[in-house]
């Protein structure tokens, strides 16, 4: 049986990056090892032709690079954070079915993934609660999940891909609200410049056919621009491509690492930390 997945939906976008970290698994092994996203797509009752088709193209073989990298950055600061807090715990904002909270599993941690109802109900056929984890269906804009995570031992947050679809605003209520439920915590997530994510809205999203996403959160200064939120937050950033990883593996083209460069400095590719003053 497959499961299927609507067209034109947000939801829909979970797709786009499964298919990614697929494709990188094949094509980066030595950066980038999906084994889930490689079984998922098989169990997906979606039209990947298209997904295929541009597959081809050298951007868009980027662009799934792009998507590896910054789940390894974000498993990279999770893991980081479990050092100090092994008993913490491991949310994923907007999960679509990306695997990285079981794949930082430390033995110890709790591992939450969070997205909407159909999302969770998909991912709850495709991969099911495991040990010391649970799917919870929500809309992450209303608070109302808060209180669904115990943060007794910590808690590290994650987000990928997700607040491209939010209006900054509703990142700066979601971020107010979690330094005051969460003192102590720290959410990691990937950001762009306002260039970049004009970009991203005009290709992705229009190569998708997506109408229902609203306006975009955009920053090119994390430390500068966020941190002024709201005074218990730090925010830093380092580059989405070449902050965590130099990509001087052989399978990696110099004209990538050029785009790499690009990405980083000029598109202000990052990976936004925000650490959330106070003790747990
Ligand atoms: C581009 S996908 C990324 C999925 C996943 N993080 C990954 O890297 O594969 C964006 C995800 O965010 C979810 N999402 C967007 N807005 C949301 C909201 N307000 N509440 C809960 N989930 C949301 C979507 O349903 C979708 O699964």
């Amino acid at each position: 049986m497959k499961y299927k997945i609507e067209k034109n939906t947000v939801q829909e976008t979970l797709i786009l990056p499964l298919y990614s970290r697929k494709l990188c698994t094949e094509l980066y092994p030595n950066l980038y090892r999906d084994e889930t996203a490689v079984r998922l797509i098989d169990q997906i009752d979606y039209d990947f032709s298209e997904a295929e088709k541009n597959s081809r193209s050298l951007m868009q073989r980027f662009g799934t690079l792009e998507v590896a990298m910054r789940q390894n950055d974000l498993a990279f600061e999770v893991r980081d954070y479990l050092k100090s807090h092994p008993n913490a715990a491991v949310v994923n904002l907007g999960c679509g079915l990306d695997s990285t909270g079981r794949s930082c599993d430390n033995g110890s941690c709790k591992i939450y993934n969070l997205d909407f109802p159909d999302v969770i109900a998909l991912r709850q056929q495709l991969l099911p609660a495991g040990e010391r984890e649970q799917n919870i269906p929500c809309d992450l804009k209303d608070p109302a999940w808060f209180d669904k995570i115990d943060a007794s031992g910590g808690a590290v947050f994650f987000a990928s891909g997700v607040f491209y679809y939010f209006l900054t605003e509703q990142v700066r209520e979601l971020v107010q609200g979690m330094a005051d439920a969460f003192p102590g915590g720290v959410l990691v997530f990937d950001a762009a410049n306002r260039t970049a994510v004009q970009m991203i809205t005009k290709t992705w999203l229009r190569t998708a056919k997506i109408k229902d996403v609203g306006a975009y959160f955009a920053v090119s200064d994390a430390k500068s621009e966020l941190s002024p939120w709201d005074s218990r937050l730090q925010a830093s950033s380092r580059g989405y491509m070449m902050g965590y990883n130099d990509l001087k593996d052989p399978s990696v083209s110099g004209f990538f690492r050029f785009l790499a460069r690009v990405g980083d400095g000029m598109m202000k590719m990052q990976i936004v930390k925000i650490r959330f003053g106070g003790k747990l």
